[in-house]
């Protein structure tokens, strides 16, 4: 049930070292950020239910593959989701758009939201959540009690970096969403950072510190 899925890629670790890198510019980091998010985007898609439609090439009629149901959801757990939310949506562009707004309260480490809106009709679609960080895992627990609660049922979670104290909680919580991620990094600190991690995502994508 409980499944991550780590992707190895190299243009995934090249591009996410120099994410990591203290030294990169706010512009580096948010369109490193979107081109990672088209190379998760791909693995998280990669056994999406197919079918066939019939069509005309120039020269003879054919069935062709084609992505059977309804378009999928991308949800984004603002702020930081957004960065991995542009990226989706250069691969996917006729997906629709879940925004969870939410917080980390910098003393307890909960989610606080501040806005949600989305397509009525989850329960009929697959939902991607997408946050660059699994860090204590409460956003990302609070986001998908959220969706649930809107109806959605087929759920999966993609991330940049999770903390192993993070995979677990969520799945102890959530163990039939998957989680795709970069990297499995080494521990959380008392601050609920992420170690070695790159920081905090929406302050280095939107240069607010
Ligand atoms: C960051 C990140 C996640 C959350 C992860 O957001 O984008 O949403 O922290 O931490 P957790 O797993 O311990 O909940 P933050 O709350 O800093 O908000 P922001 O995206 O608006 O900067
Ligand atoms: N949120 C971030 O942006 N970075 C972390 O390391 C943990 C939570």
């Amino acid at each position: 049930m409980a499944s991550v899925t780590v992707i190895n890629h190299p243009l995934v670790q090249h591009k996410l070292t120099i994410m990591r890198d203290r030294h990169t510019s706010t512009a580096g980091f948010r369109q490193l950020l979107r081109e990672i998010a088209t190379l998760l985007c791909y693995e998280v898609t990669r056994d999406l239910e197919m079918t066939t439609t019939t069509i005309e090439t120039p020269l003879a009629e054919m069935k062709a593959p084609t992505l059977a149901g309804k378009k999928l959801v991308f949800a984004s757990v603002l702020r930081a989701g957004n960065g991995l939310l542009e990226g989706m949506l250069d691969l996917v562009p006729a997906a629709r758009v879940a925004h969870v707004g939410l917080y980390r309260d910098p003393k307890t480490l909960q989610a606080v939201e501040y806005y949600f809106k989305a397509p009525d009709d989850l329960d009929e679609r697959l939902t991607i959540v997408v946050d660059p960080m699994l860090a204590t895992a409460n956003s990302a627990i609070a986001a998908v009690d959220r969706l649930q609660e809107r109806g959605a049922k087929d759920i999966r979670f993609v991330c940049l970096l999770a903390a192993p104290e993070g995979i677990d909680k969520f799945h102890g919580t959530h163990p039939d969403v998957p989680i795709f991620t970069a990297s499995v990094d080494k521990y959380l600190n008392d601050k609920g950072y992420i170690v070695p991690g790159l920081g905090d995502a929406g302050d280095r994508m939107y240069g607010t510190k």
